[in-house]
């Protein structure tokens, strides 16, 4: 396993451990300053910042080329690349391939697959490959087809023990870490107790042994239903319609460039 997601892993039963999304080099900087312990390029990108309805139309050309970019803005950061639509389902082979490529072309540290009991073969596979492994189960969004909706899931007794047992399948095969999401409470903080890996909860309650959140949804520039577990802490999307409704005034009322802003003969040859 590799240096930063095994560093990663060891951390369970400390501090509360902070993953954010990113998908292109400045929001990989505004994390690094920030202090996260891990930034993940999710397939959250099709809705963030490709504008699509869901993750399914997000291809593994798309995740790379956002890996690339903010690879290039990390330098210390643990990186976590997702695994689109299908791309770990169609056969081993594809599967190596595909996360081959996120670890080569895209820079990452460890890549992250959706599914429980029915890809611990691949989890396995990749591990022995030397390619690191976050897991995803609870509300996995690539099957949002078939779980009916964007629904909290292990909410009865029997689902809630098929996750948990999840949970210790996909740790036996390897993965550093796992992602929980969209469960009650009380079964966020059952799976962290009960593995020793880390559980990096989103929608899994206050008990995980570390929380995710989407940027673009702590920093309030998402379009779409905001989920009830998200807390905004910023309003950018208003901000940004704020500064670029004032950027048009200030041309059309012939207010900008104003003299600090143009050229003339002494402020030399250079651009900046
Ligand atoms: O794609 C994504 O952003 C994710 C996180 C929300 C866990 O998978
Ligand atoms: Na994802």
């Amino acid at each position: 396993m590799e240096g930063l997601a095994m560093a990663f892993r060891k951390r369970k039963g400390g501090l509360p451990l902070v993953m954010v999304t990113a998908y292109d080099y400045p929001t990989a900087r505004v994390a690094e300053e920030a202090g996260v312990d891990a930034v993940l390029v999710g397939d959250s990108l099709g809705m963030t910042v490709l504008g699509y309805t869901s993750t399914i139309p997000v291809t593994m050309d798309d995740m790379v080329h956002h890996a690339r970019a903010v690879r290039r803005g990390l330098q210390h950061t643990l990186l976590v690349v997702d695994m689109p639509f299908l791309a770990h389902r169609l056969s081993m082979e594809e599967t190596l391939r595909n996360a081959g490529r996120l670890l080569q072309e895209g820079g990452a540290d460890a890549v992250k697959l959706e599914g429980g009991r029915e890809v611990t073969d691949r989890v396995t596979a990749l591990t022995e490959a030397g390619i690191p492994v976050m897991g995803h189960i609870g509300l996995t969004p690539q099957s949002v087809q078939q779980l009916g909706g964007y629904k909290v899931q292990g909410r009865e007794p029997a689902a809630a023990e098929k996750l948990l047992e999840d949970g210790r399948r996909l740790e036996e095969a390897g993965c550093f870490s796992l992602v929980l999401e969209g469960v009650p409470e009380g079964l966020g903080a059952k799976i962290s107790r009960a593995l020793s890996i880390p559980v990096i909860g989103i929608g899994a309650g206050a008990y995980c042994d570390g929380q995710v959140l989407v940027i673009h949804d702590l920093l309030g520039w998402s379009y779409g239903p905001k989920p009830k577990f998200v807390k905004r802490y910023a309003h950018f999307a208003d901000a940004a319609v704020g500064a670029v409704r004032q950027y048009a005034k200030e041309v059309r009322e012939r207010q900008f460039p104003d003299p600090a802003h143009v050229y003339d003969p002494e402020s030399g040859a250079t651009v900046r």
